[in-house]
């Protein structure tokens, strides 16, 4: 088996964000910010950190802000190079991507996450690539993503990232059938999105990432609703087994549910007390509470 590099990242940031609303109403949800960096960065640099050479956005309408934050902004750097505001420079300039390395396309219709990616079959073409959805925030060194394409680099196949929730929160995720579980990686024979906590395999759960071959657009192409209504990409990548691997890895690392309020508030804390600059101060407020 020859396992082809993993050097495409897919970024679906068309969501509305109805959760965080009114926040959301002008602003992406994606660029809501845990401590000083928007939730988008996070997922853009944690691809970049596991090697990933081309980031491609899939966005939608209302989402402009996304790619004027990947973009250059000139009157910006010269005003704080000139102010001598030099720390502040480093960090606008350390999110910038190289010309040519990010691509947008947009989702007409919110018809689910599988369409999303699907959105992007001409821009990813015949080979792997990895899908990170920027809502789940994961405190990881290495990175959650990194972790994952060394796993995948030694066994390839389709590898997602996997975590065991309580369940009663089945009903919230892509859950795995396992077969075969040596405590850090779970192969499947089977995947169903969003099942009732009695009827779920198992409580082994996807998280927001994704190692997928390009046989799931195939499978895509058939445009077929699953739960909701929507098109699932957990059904396409569960049509694909058999023909190619399904690997859960349990990486090490905290997720946090940035998708709700209370996991965002979480997230503030955990990545505030993680921070050098501000983490004695930050415990100082959290027990005045
Ligand atoms: C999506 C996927 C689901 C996965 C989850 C991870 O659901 O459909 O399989 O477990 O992301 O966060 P969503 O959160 O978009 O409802």
């Amino acid at each position: 088996m020859t396992i082809k590099p993993v050097r495409k990242a897919v970024f679906p940031v068309a969501g509305q964000g109805t959760r965080f609303l009114p926040a959301t109403k002008a602003m992406p949800k994606e660029m809501l910010p845990v401590v000083d960096r928007p939730l988008i960065q996070y997922a853009v640099d944690e691809a970049r950190d596991a090697g990933i050479e081309e980031f491609i956005f899939v966005t939608g309408r209302a989402k402009s802000a996304i790619e004027d934050h990947f973009d250059r902004s000139s009157e910006l750097e010269r005003s704080l190079e000139e102010r001598g505001k030099l720390d502040a420079l480093a960090s606008i300039m350390d999110g910038v991507l190289e010309p040519g390395q990010i691509s947008y396309t947009r989702q007409q219709q919110p018809l689910g996450l599988g369409h999303a990616v699907w959105c992007a079959r001409n821009l990813v073409g015949d080979e792997p690539f990895a899908v990170l959805l920027a809502d789940d925030l994961i405190l990881a060194a290495p990175g959650c993503l990194k972790q994952m394409v060394e796993t995948y680099n030694r066994i390839g196949g389709n590898v997602v990232a996997v975590e065991d929730v309580p369940r009663e929160h089945t009903d919230r995720y892509g859950i795995l059938d396992v077969s075969n579980d040596d405590g850090k990686i779970a192969e499947a024979k089977g995947l169903v999105e969003k099942p009732a906590p009695a009827d779920a395999p198992s409580t082994l759960s996807i998280i927001g990432r994704y190692i997928l071959q390009p046989e799931v657009f195939r499978e895509l192409d058939r445009q077929e609703a699953g739960v909701g209504g929507e098109i699932q990409i957990t059904d396409a990548i569960a049509r694909t087994i058999g023909e190619v691997t399904f690997n859960g890895l349990r990486f090490d690392g905290r997720r946090f549910d940035c998708g709700n309020q209370l996991g965002f508030i979480e997230a503030n804390i955990a990545f505030g007390l993680a921070r050098d600059d501000i983490s004695r101060e930050l415990r100082e407020v959290l027990k005045s509470y």
